[in-house]
C-alpha cells in the first residue's frame, strides 16, 4: 500500500525522499509525488506512473533546494492512478500525504462544500486535505488543527503534513495504517516502513494511535489527543542496511528464498529447549493451552496458506479441530467463538487491516489471541494477548517466500506444544520431532535450493501456459495452494490448486492437450489415490511436473513429463523443501517472463486497508 516518507533536516531533502521511496517501493504503488518546503513556499511536484517518471518531471522544473519535505508513493483507492488524484494534497496552508482511506469522506466534502470549498480529485485524502485545512485558517496552529481534523475523520490513516509558516516541521499522525518517527544527529524522519531509514538510524518510534509527532531538525516531540507531551518506545531493529537490499541477487524474492535456511534455524533453534518446544510465554509453555477445545486461523493470502499447513500439523499432532479462516470474511461472517477457542493471526507484516479487524473482532468476543508476526511491534503484534515473532528479517518482494516457511515452522512448534498439552504426544515423541526439525529442515531447504538448475527447466517448460493447475492431497494440497498463489500473483498466469480427488467431480473437463498440471506427491498414505488423479489427466494430455519426495519417486511409476526430486526427509517434514521447490519454480516463470518479479502489477507488500 501507499508508501510515505518525509525529512527534515541539515540535507537537501528531495535525494532524500526519491531514495527513501525507492525503499518503499516494494508496499506497490502506481503514482508517486513531493512536496519540499522552499523559500517560503511549498512546492509539489507529482506524476502517474512510476518514481522514474516522477524523477523525470522534476528534471524539467526548477532544482529544489529546501532541506524539509514529504513524499509518497501511492496505490489507488479512491480514484485512477492519474497526476491529479497522486500526493502530496496541498492547499493554500499545508501538503499532505496519506497511506489508508478516510471512510466518511463523502461526509466531510459535504462539509466543506458547505464552507466554499472545491475539489480537484476524485481522491478521499484531498478532502482529508481541505479538512486540516479549514481547522487550520481558524487557529493557524498545526496541533490544534491535526487534533480536531482527526476528531472528524472515520477510516484509517497514516499522515505526514508539512504547514506554511513552520516550514522546517513536519506533522504525523496515525490510525490502523503503520508510520514510524526516527531521528539522527543531522535530521528527523517519518516512514511508512523500517527500511525507508535504516541508512541513517535504525533507532525509531513506532508511533501510538492518536499520538501526533512534530519533527523538526532537531528532535522529535509527541503529544496526545489532548495535546499535552506524550512519550513514545524508542525501538531498535538489528537489520542492517545489507539485509534490506538484494546482495548481488538480481530479485529481492530469489534473495528471500536464498534465506530460509537461515530464518528457520533463527526462529526455531530460540524456541526449542530442553528438547521441545519452550516459548517463553506462560499461557503457551504450560497448561494452560489444554483449555482450547478449538483452534481458530485467521489471516490472508500466502499467511492464510501457511494457516492450512498448520491445520494439518495441529490436527495430526495435537487432534483439536482448527479452522482456517480468510480474515476479510471472518469478522462478517459472525463466526461462533467460544470461551475455550484460541484464535490463531498470521500475517508477515502485523498490519494487514483484514488480519487487525479479525484480530478485534476475537477480542472483543473475549477470545484469547495469538499473534504469529513477523515486523517487530507492528499493530497485530500489540493488540494480540501473546505474540511469537518469526525470525525471517526483513521481506521485501511482494510475494511472500521465507515469512511462509516461518510460520509453518512455528505452527508445527505450536502444535507439539498443544500436543505435549493434551497428552497426545509424550516427551520422547515431542523431542524426536524438534530435534530432526533442527537438525534436517534447514538442510532439506538447502537440498532444495540446489535443485534450481533442474527446476528452472521445469519452468522453461510453462512459460507459455495461459492455465496451469496444481493438484495434491493432504499436506501437499495445502501447500498446492500457496504455490498456486505465487505463480499467479508474479507470472499472471491463471492456475488453480486442486485437491487430486475432487478433480473428477469437474474441473478435468478442462484438462485438454497440453494444459500443464503441477502434480505434488509427498504424503505416503495418499500417494497412490494421487498418482491415480495424475493418471487421469495424463491420459487426457495433460504436461504433467511432477515434483515428489525421492522415496515415493522410487515406489511409484508416476506418469509425467517432467520430475523434480525432492531429497529424502523425514516425512512429516516435506512441506518446507517442498515450499521452496515451488517457490523457486514460480520465481523462474516470472524472471524468464521478464516481469517485474519484485513488485507485480496491482499488488501491494502491506495491505492496510480493509
Ligand atoms: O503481511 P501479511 O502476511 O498479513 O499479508 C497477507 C497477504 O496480503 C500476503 O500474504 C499476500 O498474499 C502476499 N502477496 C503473497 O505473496
Amino acid at each position: 500500500m501507499c508508501g510515505i516518507i518525509g525529512y527534515t533536516g541539515n540535507k537537501k531533502t528531495v535525494p532524500i525522499l526519491l531514495e527513501g521511496l525507492r525503499t518503499l517501493e516494494y508496499r506497490g504503488y502506481d503514482s508517486a509525488g513531493i512536496t519540499v518546503s522552499e523559500g517560503g513556499r511549498l512546492a509539489t511536484v507529482k506524476s502517474k506512473g512510476r518514481l522514474s517518471d516522477l524523477e523525470a518531471r522534476l528534471a524539467k522544473s526548477a532544482e529544489l533546494m529546501g532541506s524539509c519535505g514529504i513524499g509518497h508513493t501511492r496505490w489507488a483507492t479512491h480514484g485512477e492512478p492519474s497526476d491529479t488524484n497522486s500526493h502530496p494534497h496541498a492547499t493554500e496552508n499545508l501538503a499532505l500525504v496519506h497511506n489508508g482511506i478516510v471512510e466518511n469522506y463523502a461526509e466531510i466534502e459535504e462539509m466543506l462544500k458547505g464552507a466554499g470549498y472545491t475539489f480537484v480529485s476524485e481522491t478521499d485524502t484531498e478532502r482529508a486535505a481541505k479538512l486540516l485545512d479549514m481547522f487550520f485558517a481558524k487557529s493557524h496552529d498545526p496541533l490544534d488543527a491535526i487534533s480536531r481534523a482527526i476528531k472528524v475523520i472515520r477510516g484509517s490513516y497514516a499522515f505526514g503534513i508539512i504547514f506554511k509558516g513552520q516550514e522546517d516541521t513536519i506533522y504525523a499522525v496515525r490510525k490502523d495504517s503503520p508510520l514510524i518517527v526516527a531521528h539522527d544527529d543531522e535530521g528527523g524522519f517519518i516512514a511508512s516502513d523500517i527500511p525507508a531509514v535504516l541508512k541513517y538510524t535504525n533507532k525509531y518510534y513506532r508511533l501510538d494511535e492518536g499520538v501526533i509527532a512534530k519533527v523538526t531538525a532537531h528532535g522529535v516531540s509527541f503529544f496526545d489527543e489532548k495535546l499535552s507531551p506524550a512519550e513514545q518506545k524508542t525501538e531498535t531493529i538489528d537489520w542492517d542496511i545489507e539485509q534490506a537490499q538484494k546482495g548481488g541477487y538480481p530479485h529481492f524474492m530469489i534473495k528471500e528464498i536464498n534465506e530460509e535456511p537461515e530464518a528457520i534455524r533463527k526462529t526455531l533453534e530460540p524456541r526449542i529447549k530442553d528438547g521441545v518446544p519452550y516459548f517463553g510465554i506462560e499461557a503457551l509453555d504450560g497448561e494452560f493451552l489444554s483449555q482450547f477445545s478449538s483452534i481458530h486461523i485467521v489471516a490472508c493470502g500466502t499467511a492464510m496458506h501457511a494457516g492450512l499447513v498448520g491445520k494439518a500439523i495441529i490436527e495430526k499432532l495435537a487432534r483439536v479441530p482448527v479452522n482456517v479462516e480468510i480474515a476479510s470474511e471472518f469478522r462478517y461472517r459472525d463466526p461462533i467463538l467460544r470461551k475455550n477457542d484460541l484464535v490463531i493471526l498470521l500475517s508477515q507484516s502485523g498490519e494487514t487491516a483484514d488480519t487487525l479487524a479479525a484480530l478485534r473482532h476475537a477480542k472483543a468476543q473475549g477470545v484469547y489471541t495469538l499473534a504469529i508476526v513477523n515486523v517487530i511491534g507492528s499493530s497485530v503484534a500489540r493488540e494480540a494477548d501473546s505474540v511469537l515473532y518469526t525470525w525471517a528479517g526483513p521481506e521485501i518482494a511482494v510475494a511472500s517466500t521465507k515469512a511462509y516457511s516461518v510460520q509453518c515452522a512455528l505452527l508445527y512448534l505450536v502444535a507439539i506444544r498443544l500436543a505435549l498439552a493434551n497428552g497426545k504426544l509424550d516427551n520422547e515423541a515431542a523431542k524426536e520431532i524438534c530435534s530432526s526439525m533442527l537438525s534436517q529442515i534447514p538442510e532439506a531447504i538447502e537440498s532444495a535450493l540446489s535443485l534450481d538448475k533442474q527446476i528452472y527447466d521445469a519452468a522453461t517448460k510453462l512459460v507459455a501456459a495461459e492455465h496451469l493447475f496444481y493438484i495434491g492431497r493432504d499436506m501437499d494440497y495445502a501447500l498446492a495452494t500457496e504455490a498456486s498463489l505465487k505463480l499467479k500473483e508474479i507470472s499472471y498466469i491463471h492456475s488453480e490448486a486442486y485437491a487430486a480427488g475432487e478433480l473428477k467431480h469437474g474441473t478435468i473437463s478442462l484438462i485438454t492437450d497440453g494444459t500443464p498440471v503441477v502434480a505434488v506427491t509427498t504424503v505416503k498414505k495418499v500417494c497412490e489415490k494421487t498418482v491415480s488423479g495424475i493418471r487421469e489427466v495424463k491420459s487426457r494430455g495433460a504436461f504433467v511436473v511432477s515434483v515428489c519426495s525421492k522415496e515415493l519417486s522410487e515406489q511409484y511409476d508416476i506418469p509425467c513429463d517432467e520430475m523434480i526430486v525432492i531429497p529424502q526427509v523425514s516425512e512429516l517434514l516435506y512441506p518446507f523443501p517442498l515450499a521452496t521447490v515451488l517457490q523457486l519454480l514460480a520465481y523462474h516463470v516470472s524472471a524468464l517472463k521478464g516481469l517485474d518479479v519484485d513488485k507485480p502489477r496491482n499488488l501491494a507488500k502491506s495491505v492496510t486497508v480493509e
